[in-house]
């Protein structure tokens, strides 16, 4: 059956608009397939899974790094852009990847780390053995330190994975990291950083591949001059384009250098930038003239509420008219607690600074999750979502309704976030488990030795074969929606429908393709059409005979209107 969706989904070609509602697949390639049985995912993996994904339905894969990296950060710590990790496979294996994946109908973005290398990158290496004031060093963000051999940091900031922002090179100097000291930054204001990251774009497009994802694309510009200010100073700075580190207005001119390369394509390659930036500052990553898309993170940053997701909605399709880019949705990826898990735990309230954090620190036991409403309202969420116009950002295992796993011991940890902050952030490690695939075995199928981070024994039952073929499943519920979301494909646009209640959504797409979410807990009595689908059972209606029936609380309906 695979063999045929593989080979009937070929990608129209060329089509420039593909990106505009695409579901695009998050893979992290270390956690999703393990060919050799090292316990690390590998490009091989991915090739050898590729009738499951078209089985689920997407349009493209998004692959997290897979660049040769010590994995200090994941592989968000990059020694060499233009290559493949010798653990995760070869150039070749990437080519037959790619190829594998057009044939499928499927699309493929990669994710471009530019902000910084890692310390391993040949330009830090020649940095660090190069003079004060050298052209090497003019690469990275060097300052001298303050005080008498220079031996205090240059400024007291402090890296967003938690610790000092500077980190001494011996000689008086420091350099500068936004993440952790194996992530140097690297200054935009030199062309060579320039001129080389377009001929990254270059290299990937020209192997096929489709787009790619901007990490950290708000923080790349920084206007630095030699008195720098303090991180108190900095954090009363707006984000308005003129802070000194992010959300710059001139990081734009960069992405308008990039916007010529991928224009140089047939079709265009396309971009969608992480900018975690105020919403209203969204549009600039997303026009024709830059990267072309955004990621909004305003849903995942919510609580499960009908009067937040309305608005959310609502501001972000005017967003996206405004760019002339289509909106994007995302409720997991490799960075947050996974949804099924956040929906699970007390409503946050907007502190967001907080998902999941004291649960995740007290291993999972306090406060208590309700995994079961969790992943009830993962799944209604997730039924809203691919019903929206614009494109869904899906995660690897959320098809599957994975929780986050809480209780991987400290020795087994492996995300700098833990280590850089002892007893305050215990990382991300918990939604970039090595997926379960089958109900036993070594690692649940995901290879054939141990994974590389512990799996736990519940994975049994969220396992693809587990799922697979039981009509309730959650794996079920993803190829259904993902087969009507191809099938019902409207234009970019809904029209609010009036319920009558506060914790009912309603909305309609040009082609009565109707979407109905019940945040509550009442009962809602459905209008007369015909249900194409819903995230859970619904009830009997609530007059003799009366079709289609109630929709409970936590759940989503598809009706065709
Ligand atoms: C954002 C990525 O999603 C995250 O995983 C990474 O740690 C930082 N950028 C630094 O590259």
């Amino acid at each position: 059956m695979t063999e045929t969706l593989a080979t009937a989904r070929q990608l129209p070609t060329p089509d420039e608009t593909w990106w505009r509602q695409a579901a695009v697949y998050q893979i992290y390639p270390r956690s999703f397939a393990d060919s050799n049985g090292d316990g690390i995912g590998d490009l091989p993996g991915i090739t050898s899974r590729i009738p499951y994904l078209a089985e689920l339905g997407i349009d493209a894969v998004w692959l997290s790094p897979f660049y040769p990296s010590a994995l200090a950060d994941g592989g968000y710590d990059v020694d060499d852009y233009r290559n493949v990790d010798p653990r995760l496979g070869t150039l070749d294996d990437f080519d037959a990847m790619t190829q594998a994946l057009h044939a499928a109908g499927i699309r493929l973005i990669v994710d471009i780390v530019p902000n910084h290398t890692s310390d391993r990158h040949e330009w830090f290496r020649e940095a660090l053995a190069a003079p004060k004031g050298s052209a090497a060093r003019d690469r990275y963000i060097f300052r001298d330190g303050l005080g008498p051999d220079g031996a205090a940091p240059p400024a007291d900031w402090v890296s967003t994975f938690g610790g000092p922002a500077w980190e001494p090179v011996g000689d008086g100097q420091w350099y500068f990291h936004f993440f952790a000291k194996e992530q140097p930054d690297l200054n935009w204001n030199n062309r060579q950083v320039h001129a080389d990251f377009q001929q990254t774009l270059r290299f990937w497009s020209d192997r096929g591949v489709d787009g790619f994802r901007i990490d950290v694309a708000h923080g790349l510009a920084k206007d630095l001059g030699q008195d720098l200010p303090s991180q108190a100073e900095l954090d009363a700075t707006p984000k308005d384009g003129n802070h000194p580190l992010w959300d710059r207005d001139d990081v734009h001119d960069i992405y308008a250098g990039w916007r010529t390369v991928f224009n140089a394509y047939t079709p265009a390659r396309t971009a969608v930038a992480e900018a975690w930036v105020a919403s209203d500052r969204r549009a600039r990553y997303a026009s024709a003239d830059g990267l072309g898309q955004a990621f909004n993170f305003d849903l995942l940053e919510a609580d499960f509420d009908a009067g937040a997701f309305r608005d959310i909605i609502t501001f972000n399709l005017g967003l996206a008219a405004e760019s002339g880019s289509s909106t994007t949705w995302v409720f997991s990826n490799h960075d947050v607690v996974r949804h099924a898990t956040r929906y699970g735990l007390p409503a946050r309230n907007g502190d967001t600074a907080k998902q999941g954090s004291a649960w995740l620190l007290s291993g999972g036991t306090v406060p208590r999750l309700d995994a079961a409403l969790g992943l009830r309202r993962a799944r209604a969420a997730t039924l809203l979502e691919l019903a929206l116009p614009g494109s869904a950002y899906l995660y690897q295992g959320e098809e599957l309704g994975l929780q986050e796993v809480a209780d991987i011991p400290a020795g087994q940890r492996q995300d700098p976030s833990f280590f850089r902050n002892p007893g305050v952030d215990m990382g991300r490690d918990g939604c970039r488990v090595p997926l379960p695939w089958t109900r036993a075995g070594a690692s649940f199928g995901f290879g054939t030795g141990d994974a590389h981070l512990p799996q736990p024994a519940w994975f049994a039952e969220s396992s693809v074969e587990a799922e697979d073929g039981v009509a309730d499943s959650t794996l079920s519920m993803y190829r259904a929606a993902l087969a009507l979301r191809s099938r019902l494909q409207a234009a970019e646009s809904l029209e609010w429908l009036e319920t009558g209640r506060e914790d009912v959504l309603a909305f309609r797409r040009p082609n009565g393709w109707t979407s109905i979410t019940n945040f509550g807990t009442d009962p809602f009595t459905l209008p007369a059409g015909e249900v194409l689908l819903a995230s859970a059972g619904l009830l009997p209606g609530s007059l003799p005979g009366s079709l289609p029936g109630s929709l409970p609380g936590a759940a989503t309906a598809w009706l065709q209107l």
